[in-house]
């Protein structure tokens, strides 16, 4: 079996190619990063018309790589959600329309599932786990018994892990997107030198909270007379940061008795973040995983891999009619 998978629902359009065995025949990618970063975030009518500009050559140059024919694939798959809608639009209804063509299945992938796949590439099931999904656009925590059975323990209340980061960013004037620029710039500071607070670590649940850390940040940089060293502050920000997703995860792990923890999602780059997560996981007696480098931020590979995991799993039925924008999958309900 054959897939070919599209992905739009963000600021990157990508496209690849995998076989059953995750063998991949070909991959594609162009970030619109820089276009977004004149207007300081991403802006979604600019974001979708991109896509529609980029995507034919993205696919040609999957075919080109997998030695395929745009008609040859055994399975279409794209992200059909979450994400910005008229972006997603435009890769769901290219995989749509190929899969008319070739008169083969649609699937349509949860961009979250993606996430959840990618630390595991590619293997074609998914190991009991706990997964933390931390993004410019999400911050969740799931109970993972194996693929399509997925339990969300927590969420961010307000802003995304990667959201604070681009934030505060901006108002150290680094720039977008602003976890790299402020991992960067953290280099040698002192993350004790700012006092800066780890919503939630005392109230009971898995739920997340950044908008606190984030009006903090912004006062502390604000205060009259403050004379604030850039290395000290990103340093202080990232370990806050570290702190709270850490914290999270560490309780997740006693919660549920799981051995296993995987990061996935932009902000699992940040060294710091995983060294963090990987001390608190160990000290609950578990091991921590995180998604390849290049699978870290988001790419189409994972929908392929998402799709694939699909199909191996019982719920093996190609998602014909899968709604173009689903919300969360019901399975994913709080257990609470
Ligand atoms: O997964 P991703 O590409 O996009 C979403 O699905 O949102 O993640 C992008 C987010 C941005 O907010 C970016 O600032 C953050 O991930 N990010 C980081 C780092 N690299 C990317 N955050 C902290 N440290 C990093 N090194
Ligand atoms: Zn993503």
């Amino acid at each position: 079996m054959t897939i070919l998978a599209i992905e739009t629902s963000c600021d990157e359009t990508a496209a690849a190619a995998l076989d059953s065995s995750g063998k991949l025949l070909g991959a594609a990618l162009l970030s619109q990063m820089k276009m977004h970063a004149e207007f300081g975030g991403v802006v979604p009518e600019a974001a979708s018309r991109s896509h529609l500009e980029a995507l034919p050559a993205i696919i040609g140059a999957v075919l080109q790589q997998a030695g395929l024919g745009p008609s040859d694939f055994d399975l279409y798959a794209a992200t059909t959600g979450p994400g910005l809608a008229p972006a997603l639009l435009v890769g769901a209804s290219a995989a749509r329309g190929l899969a008319a063509g070739a008169r083969r299945p649609f699937h349509g992938v949860n961009h979250i599932e993606g996430h959840l796949a990618s630390p595991f590439f590619p293997q074609a099931t998914l190991p009991p786990h706990i997964a933390l999904v931390a993004s410019g656009g999400h911050t969740l925590l799931f109970d993972v018994e194996g693929f399509g059975h997925c339990y969300l323990l927590g969420r961010t209340l307000d802003d995304a892990a990667g959201e604070a980061f681009d934030k505060v960013a901006r108002l150290l004037g680094l720039g977008y997107p602003g976890g790299p620029a402020i991992e960067k710039a953290a280099y040698g500071g002192d993350p004790a030198a700012f006092d800066l607070p780890r919503a939630m670590q005392n109230t009971p649940g898995f739920d997340f909270s950044f908008s606190g850390l984030k009006t903090a940040a912004r006062l502390a940089l604000e205060k009259p007379g403050a004379s604030v060293r850039v290395a000290d502050f990103c340093a202080s920000f990232q370990e806050a940061v570290a702190d709270a997703l850490a914290g999270r995860l560490a309780r997740a792990l006693r919660a549920t008795g799981k051995k296993l923890a995987a990061m996935s999602g932009g902000v699992s780059s940040n060294l710091r973040i995983r060294e963090k997560c990987r001390m608190a996981a160990e000290k609950e007696g578990a091991q921590l995983v995180a998604a390849e480098p290049w699978l870290r931020t988001d790419n189409a590979v994972m929908i392929a891999h998402a799709a694939l995991l699909a199909a191996y799993s019982e719920a093996a039925a190609p998602r014909e009619s899968a709604e173009i924008f689903p919300t969360l999958d019901p399975r994913w309900y709080s257990r609470n």
